[in-house]
């Protein structure tokens, strides 16, 4: 707090008035945590001309939405794709933005092939491992010192806690998570290396993401922290689970919040997570704001973005990181998923990436 007030004095007295104009969110927030947006292809290959006066101004943080992900960067067994990865992290190097990779192990986005021979039978726990030691040690010795900060296991674990049965985890058990951080910290001991997954101001979901770094970190294996990926809604994280799950992480490290957005459209099923390979039906209904959001709804979008941003400062001794989940409402996931074809506004930019009013709350 009172780094907070001491930092609006000295903007307040060292700023002119065309100077706050231009001050951004990563300025703004340079002494609490860096400001990052998932980025799509055309954005870091510079073709998106209403992304980059945003990135410019609000942005020192960057992660590739998709173009790391394994079906794209290893899509056969002795073929990497690295010509996308290497654009986007020379993007991040020239802006000197901290890069994080996204991310090295995950049961979604991946090629069948990766857990079986060349017969189609499931390969051995050994062969498993040997596989992903090669896809981990490729990858982020490729971009030792360039990429600072890995994703290395995504989505590891179900709701209650207990560890998802992957084929990761039916193949070689639950220690591949732990084998995934040592084989990333062998081949890149300076990279920040996070757990990531969704749902993480749940307790139940907490607990389990805390025992489960807790227990790779008593191994002697680095783990730099928890990443929550933020994908909420108008109605949550209350402020209480949140802070709990906050709490409950801070004693084991950074704390990065890497996807965030808030989803403002009605669900028919209820569900709130981010399984990506969940699909539900598109009717009228639940698409309500093609025209245009309704004023009641952007008053809790905007509440709701304060309140988080609210705790995140509160919480800035122990959170390194802010990652938005797109850069536009027009780019960002939620649009399709997950039902296909509406019109959604998770985001702090419109669709012609104009910044919208709450980012003007949340600065001043
Ligand atoms: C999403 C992307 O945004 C989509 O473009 C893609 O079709 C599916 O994946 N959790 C994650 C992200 O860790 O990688 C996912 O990104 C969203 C949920």
């Amino acid at each position: 707090m009172k780094k907070t007030i001491l930092f609006a004095t000295l903007i307040m007295t060292a700023c002119t008035p065309e100077q706050e104009e231009n001050l951004g969110l990563k300025d703004a927030f340079s002494d609490d945590f860096v400001i990052g947006m998932a980025l799509n292809t055309q954005q870091y290959k510079e073709q998106d001309s209403r992304a980059l006066p945003i990135l410019n101004k609000h942005v020192n943080s960057i992660t590739p939405e998709n173009d790391m992900k394994w079906m794209y960067i290893h899509p056969e067994v002795d073929q990497f794709y690295f010509d996308d990865a290497d654009q986007f992290v020379e993007f991040g190097l020239k802006r000197g933005d901290f890069i994080v990779g996204h991310t090295l192990v995950w049961h979604n986005q991946i090629p069948d092939w990766v857990f079986e021979d060349e017969s189609g039978e499931p390969l051995s726990r050994e062969e498993l491992l040997e596989r992903m030691r090669d896809h981990i040690t490729t990858i982020v010795t490729r971009y030792k010192g360039k990429i600072d900060g890995w994703d290395v296991v995504n989505e590891a674990l179900n709701e209650d806690g207990t560890m998802r049965e992957s084929k990761w985890y039916q193949i070689i058990g639950e220690d591949y998570v732990a084998k995934a951080f040592q084989f990333a910290h062998e081949a890149d001991p300076e990279a920040h290396l996070y757990y990531n997954d969704y749902n993480l101001h749940l307790p139940d979901k907490a607990d389990g993401a805390a025992r489960l770094v807790a227990s790779i970190q008593a191994q002697g294996i680095p783990v730099t922290g928890i990443g929550m990926q933020g994908h909420w809604g108008l109605d949550y994280p209350s402020v209480p689970v949140l802070k709990r799950s906050l709490d409950l992480f801070a004693p084991l490290g950074l704390i990065a919040i890497t996807e965030l957005d808030i989803d403002v459209l009605p669900s028919a099923s209820g569900y709130r997570g981010a399984d990506v390979t969940r699909r539900e039906d598109l009717f009228d209904e639940i698409n309500p704001f093609v025209e245009g959001l309704s004023d009641s709804v952007q008053t809790l979008f905007d509440k709701q973005y304060h309140m988080l941003f609210d705790v995140f400062e509160e919480y800035s001794d122990n959170i390194h990181r802010v990652t938005f989940w797109g850069v536009t409402d027009g780019d960002s996931w939620k649009n399709d998923w997950p039902v296909e074809g509406r019109t959604n506004y998770p985001l702090l930019f419109n669709r012609e990436g104009k910044e919208k009013s709450v980012i003007q709350e949340i600065l001043d």
